[in-house]
């Protein structure tokens, strides 16, 4: 099967709807902040390579997960799967707290040794936190761009404005900003009513959605079985077990929905994501087990009818006493 493959941002990057979120492969259990059970290298090379069985292009890591940990797994894992550089799209983070802009032409080595032999395709500022403004920062992404150290500039957790003041500033310098990396899933709606939806699809910005699963509460594993919790770490079990109850109603319908495309609920959950909003958003799931990389992947296999994409907005919606986990 082709999956059809979406430009990134205004870049000559093209992606997959669906790719690989990479928090944890942070292999430390600081750096998993309580909420991912650490992987080993074999764990991490079967998930990678599930996830390029299933035809995702594209990986997401970061400076911090894992202080380089996840960055250098990933690459070891792409490794192990005999890709060649350029064959797939890499995006990694420069972690902005608290620093400054001049940080980030001084660690792009680190983050292109960790990855050897990969190069960076996009790189994004994690949060819109720095010690210099953002037009020191796009300023600085700029030069690593004509440098030829990364072929995109993207952001994350930027708000409306911010991602304004970054687009306007890149594009001094004939840059597009290529996306901005934020919270979004069926019941994280805040992007919808914050001004961030809007203005990507105004600026031809790429949303890139993370904590597509709302941290696994999307998959139903805990509403069928709650027992599970007892097995996650501390911090994410307190915060998946507290909306189990309130989240029941949609998790029963995606359960329906899961069963006519013959699907699991994630796939339901992450197909709402990719065509609520033609080809704006992306999701990036992450995973623990190369099951969960094939599931994900799988989900660029059937579209769900408008209908259906309504009906679940709504639904999520109706939900009034749901309050968005963070991380
Ligand atoms: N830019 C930022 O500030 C930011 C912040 C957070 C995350 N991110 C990125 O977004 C990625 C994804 O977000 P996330 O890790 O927070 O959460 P997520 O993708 O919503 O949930 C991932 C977790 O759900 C469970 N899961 C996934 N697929 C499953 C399946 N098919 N069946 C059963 N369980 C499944 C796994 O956990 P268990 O097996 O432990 O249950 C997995 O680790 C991260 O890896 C990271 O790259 C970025």
């Amino acid at each position: 099967m082709t999956i059809l493959r979406r430009a990134l941002g205004r870049t000559d990057l093209t992606i997959t709807p669906i790719g690989l979120g990479t928090w944890q492969f942070s292999q430390h259990a600081f750096a998993s902040a309580g909420n991912w059970a650490v992987l080993s290298q074999e764990d991490i090379n079967d998930i990678v390579q599930a996830a390029l069985d299933g035809g995702v292009n594209w990986f997401d890591t970061a400076e911090i997960y894992g202080f380089g940990r996840s960055e250098r797994a990933l690459a070891q894992g792409l490794q192990h799967a005999q890709v060649t550089p350029g064959e797939v799209v890499i995006a990694t983070k420069w972690w902005p707290i608290p620093r400054f802009a001049g940080s980030i032409r001084r660690s792009i080595d680190k983050r292109l040794r960790n990855l050897s032999p990969y190069p960076v395709d996009l790189h994004q500022v994690h949060w819109p936190f720095a010690l210099s403004s953002i037009d020191a920062i796009m300023d600085a992404m700029a030069d690593l761009v004509e440098a030829g150290k990364i072929r995109a500039v993207g952001v994350s957790n930027y708000n409306a404005e911010q991602m304004r003041r970054a687009h306007e500033r890149l594009a001094k310098r004939g840059i597009p900003l290529a996306s901005n990396q934020v919270k979004y899933n069926l019941l994280d709606r805040r992007i919808e009513e914050n001004g961030v939806l809007e203005a990507a699809k105004e600026l031809g910005v790429t949303l890139i959605a993370y904590s597509p699963l709302e941290m696994g509460l999307l998959t139903g594993k805990f509403h069928q079985n709650p027992a599970l919790l007892a097995q996650r770490p501390r911090r994410r079990r307190k915060k998946l077990q507290a909306r189990l109850e309130v989240t029941r109603p949609l998790i029963e319908r995606m359960e329906e929905l899961a069963e006519k495309y013959q699907a699991s609920v994630s796939q339901v959950g992450l197909n709402w994501l990719i065509h609520a909003h033609g080809d704006l958003v992306v999701a990036i799931p992450g995973a623990t087990k190369p099951s969960h990389a094939a599931d994900a992947a799988a989900t660029m296999r059937f579209t769900l009818l408008p209908a259906e994409i309504e009906e679940l907005h709504t639904l999520a919606r109706s939900l009034k006493d749901y309050k968005p986990i963070s991380n």
